[in-house]
């Protein structure tokens, strides 16, 4: 049976709690804070002390890392192009699912594809949907490589990495751009946070 045929015979079912009750609730707006960048850019650092930030002040957040869940969820997914579709089109799911549960998601991966980062708005919405560009060149992140892996990838014993084999389209227009060769992690936390605060929609 074709997908499109199965999903003639679904339909969507309603709750009686909504979205804005739960957001209501956990007295936060739910958005997605979704960070791309190359690996070793500082994605996860920021992430794990922005979120620590945020939980401080009594917010109901939650972070979907690309190592954790190609640990887990994703573990069947490789780093070929359509793969690398697939893990962003899931963990955009999953991070629609967690806005619908009232969570601040930050959502920390690669995400190398312009197309793949457009399909993650279109399934979070516009509206839920803050891109974070986290820039550090690549020689500072070659140089950074804490795990070892473009090591590794530039001797040829990991395929398809990110910035040596396989390629990285910077966003051309994110709502928050970090340079991470020149900033410190808490300053680029004091960014998103005073972005947020600024910006009615999601004010903290
Ligand atoms: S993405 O491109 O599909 O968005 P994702 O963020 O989930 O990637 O996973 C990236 C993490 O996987 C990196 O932080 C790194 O630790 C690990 N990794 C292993 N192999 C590769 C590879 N070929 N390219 C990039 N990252 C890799």
């Amino acid at each position: 049976m074709l997908k499109n045929e199965i999903s003639q015979n679904l339909f969507v079912q309603t709750t009686k709690v909504t979205r804005a009750q739960r957001e209501g609730l956990n007295n936060n707006r739910a958005f997605t804070l979704w960070f791309t960048g190359l690996s070793s850019s500082g994605k996860s650092t920021i992430a794990a002390e922005l979120e620590a930030q945020l939980f401080a002040k009594g917010y109901r957040t939650y972070i979907l890392d690309g190592d954790n869940t190609r640990l887990g969820v994703n573990s069947d997914l490789s780093f070929s192009k359509n793969d690398r579709t697939e893990n962003i089109r899931r963990v955009a799911q999953i991070s629609k699912l967690f806005n619908d549960a009232g969570i601040i998601v930050i959502a920390s991966f690669i995400s190398p594809f312009k197309n793949d980062r457009n399909g993650a708005r279109n399934i979070i919405g516009e509206d839920s949907f803050i891109e974070v560009f986290i820039d550090s060149s690549l020689e500072v992140c070659k140089k950074r490589d804490p795990k070892g892996l473009y090591k590794q990838a530039l001797a040829g014993k990991i395929k398809d990495f990110t910035g040596i084999d396989s390629p990285y389209e910077a966003p051309a227009s994110p709502d928050i751009h970090l340079h991470t060769d020149a900033t410190l992690p808490d300053e680029c936390v004091k960014t998103i946070i005073d972005w947020l605060n600024a910006t009615n929609r999601y004010q903290l």
